[in-house]
C-alpha cells in the first residue's frame, strides 16, 4: 500500500467533506467497535475512562459528546458512578449512531444518553447549557477545526470543561519509528482487510499525520475561550487528552 500522493496534491483520502467522511463512517460502522479493540490492543477503553475522569462529573452534569459514533464514550460518561449524569452524543453518520442506539438499549442506558444526528460544526443545542464537552477521535475528522471548537464553547455553560482524545505520535525516537511503521503499514491493512472499505484505515494515520500539533490544537482551544488547558500524553503519545475549563464570565465592576 503506497501512503503519499503525487508531489503538490492532497492524498484523496484526506478530504474532508462532511458527506465523505460521514459516508466513510457509515461504511465501516458494522466493523468499527470490533476495529478498535484490535487495533488498539483494548486501550481505547482505558483512553475514553480516562478523559471522563479527567472531567470530575458532578450529580446531574448534562454532557454532550461531540462525534459520538457507537456512543462508547457517552457510555463511559454514565459508567464512573456519578449520579444523574446525562449525555447527548451528536454524529452525522446514522449507521454509527444506530449501533449506538443499539448499545445503548441493551444497557438499559437509553433514558440517560440520547443519540441525535448533527454537525459538530453547527451543533444542534443552545448556548450555555453544557456541564462537559466530550469529543473521542473525532476533532481531526471535522472540516473547519476552528469551527468546531468554536461551538463547543458555545455551547457550555462558563466554566464548563472540555476533554478531547486525539491520537497522535510518540516522539521518542526508536519507539516512534516502531509505531509508525505499524500505523502506517500494518494498521491500514488490518482495516481494510476486516472492514472491507479501500482507504478508511489509511485515511486514520494520514489524517494524524496531517493534523495540528498538540501546542497548535491548544492555542485554538485558548483563542476559542478555553483555560487551565492541560495536554496528556498517553500511551507515550499516542493519544493525547485535552482537557480545559471554558473561561467564567468575566465579573461585572460594582
Ligand atoms: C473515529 S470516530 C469516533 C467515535 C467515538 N467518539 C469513539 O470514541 O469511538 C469519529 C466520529 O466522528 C464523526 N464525525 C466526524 N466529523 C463530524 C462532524 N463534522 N460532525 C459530526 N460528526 C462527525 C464520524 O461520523 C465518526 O462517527
Amino acid at each position: 500500500m503506497t501512503m503519499s500522493a503525487p508531489a503538490g496534491e492532497r492524498a484523496p483520502y484526506l478530504d474532508k467533506d462532511p458527506r465523505r467522511i460521514a459516508g466513510m463512517f457509515d461504511a465501516i460502522a458494522h466493523r468499527y467497535d470490533q476495529l478498535n479493540r484490535l487495533l488498539s490492543a483494548g486501550l481505547d477503553r482505558r483512553w475514553r475512562r480516562v478523559a471522563v475522569e479527567a472531567l470530575e462529573l458532578r450529580a446531574g452534569d448534562r454532557v454532550l459528546d461531540v462525534c459520538t459514533g457507537t456512543a462508547d464514550l457517552a457510555i463511559a460518561a454514565t459508567a464512573g458512578g456519578t449520579p444523574r449524569v446525562t449525555v447527548l452524543g451528536i454524529d452525522f453518520a446514522v449507521e454509527m449512531l444506530q449501533l449506538g442506539l443499539g448499545k445503548l438499549r441493551a444497557a438499559g442506558l437509553d433514558g440517560r444518553i440520547r443519540l441525535a444526528r448533527g454537525d459538530a460544526a453547527r451543533l444542534p443545542c443552545g448556548s450555555g447549557v453544557m456541564d462537559a464537552v466530550t469529543v473521542g477521535f473525532g476533532i481531526r475528522n471535522v472540516q473547519d477545526t476552528a469551527a468546531g471548537i468554536a461551538e463547543m464553547a458555545r455551547v457550555l455553560k462558563p466554566g464548563g470543561r472540555l476533554a478531547i482524545l486525539e491520537f497522535g505520535e510518540p516522539r521518542m525516537p526508536g519507539l516512534r519509528a516502531l509505531y509508525l511503521w505499524y500505523f502506517r503499514q500494518v494498521l491500514p491493512r488490518i482495516g481494510r482487510r476486516l472492514s472491507r472499505h479501500t482507504d478508511a484505515y489509511a485515511y486514520l494515520p494520514a489524517s494524524v499525520s496531517a493534523f495540528l500539533s498538540p501546542d497548535e490544537l491548544a492555542a485554538l482551544m485558548s483563542r476559542s475561550g478555553f483555560i487551565d488547558i492541560r495536554i496528556d500524553r498517553l500511551a507515550f503519545g499516542v493519544v493525547y487528552l485535552y482537557v480545559a475549563r471554558k473561561v467564567d464570565e468575566p465579573r461585572r465592576a460594582d
